[in-house]
């Protein structure tokens, strides 16, 4: 076989198989629903045992952990065991990076369902999920408490996973109080307060989050304070606004207005601190382009360029000051008082 045919082969062996690709995170959801990874924190077991501890069939539990093995997710032993790689770890409850509840919010129907949906998303401009839930995510999360729990809970957890690099990253200024707008929990405003104890903090989301926060502890008795209400409206006075994952759920006339609300009440100095995703230009991949599609069809969302979100800083009458990147996917975004 020449060169040009051996090209032609592994292109069509890759169209073929991103074709069905839908069905890895299919299978890490099986994966997670089962419990696997946690069943496997002793050792390697073979898909019957596995299969027997819970209630599944061993012969189609088996293909898909040998399946999910060609992913580096769960590893199959040549004595026909699977056990556990970095990766599947991070599957276990005790794990101290734990994902297997992102893993069940992002393969959920929330964002399952609204992905069979791309095509007419793309044709129309418009997004999947309130034509297919009948409301936009949030107001539909509002009204139903227990699939709220999955969203935010999962939310909080992989917060968890970036914390370390935001807090270790940027230097909040000495005595300064930070609101953490849209904070969820309040697990990322618990890192800021433990890591810098001259810092106060505001924790500001919707009446049902907040009312469920964990920053309630003796270390950092006296030092916070809880608001609810929505950014569209009013925030507190604060110097340091923390939006972190909240520009890429909004169109760009909704970011405007969550911005403005800050730039409205900005103590003197203060500074709007956005942590997102940054796409990078050029044909790289990048997490950035994949989470984009996911803000296409569940919020009236995107990920956004430096550029793009310089442009909507200069229309909130604040401009770009510096981009830190983390370890991790998301950027440290600063803007200031323009
Ligand atoms: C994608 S989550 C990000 C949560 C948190 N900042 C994090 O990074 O884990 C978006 C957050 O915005 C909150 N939110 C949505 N609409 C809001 C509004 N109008 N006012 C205040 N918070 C809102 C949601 O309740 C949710 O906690």
């Amino acid at each position: 076989m020449n060169q040009k045919q051996n090209d032609i082969g592994a292109a069509v062996r890759q169209v073929l198989g991103d074709s069905l690709a839908y069905l890895y995170p299919a299978a890490m959801r099986t994966a997670v629903t089962l419990g696997i990874a946690d069943q496997l924190a002793d050792g390697p077991k073979t898909a019957d045992e596995l299969a027997a501890k819970s209630g599944a069939s061993a012969d189609h539990l088996r293909r898909t952990l040998r399946f999910l093995a060609t992913r580096g997710m769960f590893h199959e032993e040549e004595d026909g065991t699977f056990g556990l790689t970095v990766s599947a770890g991070l599957l276990k409850s005790d794990s101290p990076l734990p994902m297997a509840s992102i893993v069940n919010l992002l393969t959920d129907e929330l964002y399952w369902l609204p992905a069979g949906k791309l095509d007419d998303t793309v044709r129309n401009g418009t997004t999947a999920f309130p034509d297919i839930f009948g409301a936009p995510l949030f107001d539909y999360l509002a009204e139903r408490p227990e699939r709220g729990e999955v969203f935010h809970t999962a939310l909080d957890e992989l917060s968890a996973t970036e914390h370390g690099g935001i807090v270790t990253t940027y230097p909040f200024p000495e005595s300064c109080t930070v609101a953490d707008i849209g904070g969820g929990k309040g697990g990322l405003l618990r890192e800021v307060l433990t890591k810098n104890p001259t810092v106060n903090g505001i924790l500001f989301d919707h009446e049902s989050v907040v009312a469920d926060h964990g920053l309630d502890t003796p270390d950092l008795k006296g030092r916070w304070e809880i608001e609810a209400g929505s950014f569209f409206e009013k925030v507190p006075t604060a110097d340091v606004y923390l939006l972190k994952r909240i520009l890429h759920d909004w169109n760009d006339a909704d970011c405007v207005r969550i911005l403005r609300s800050c730039r409205d009440s900005m103590a003197e100095g203060g500074k709007v601190v956005v942590v997102d995703t940054v796409v990078p230009s050029g044909n790289d991949p990048h997490p950035s382009k994949l989470s984009d599609l996911a803000m296409m069809i569940v919020f009236d969302g995107k990920e956004r360029s430096e550029a793009e979100l310089e442009a909507l800083f200069a229309e909130a009458d604040l401009k770009l000051a510096r981009v830190i990147p983390t370890s991790g996917s998301v950027s440290i975004v600063e803007a200031i008082a323009a």
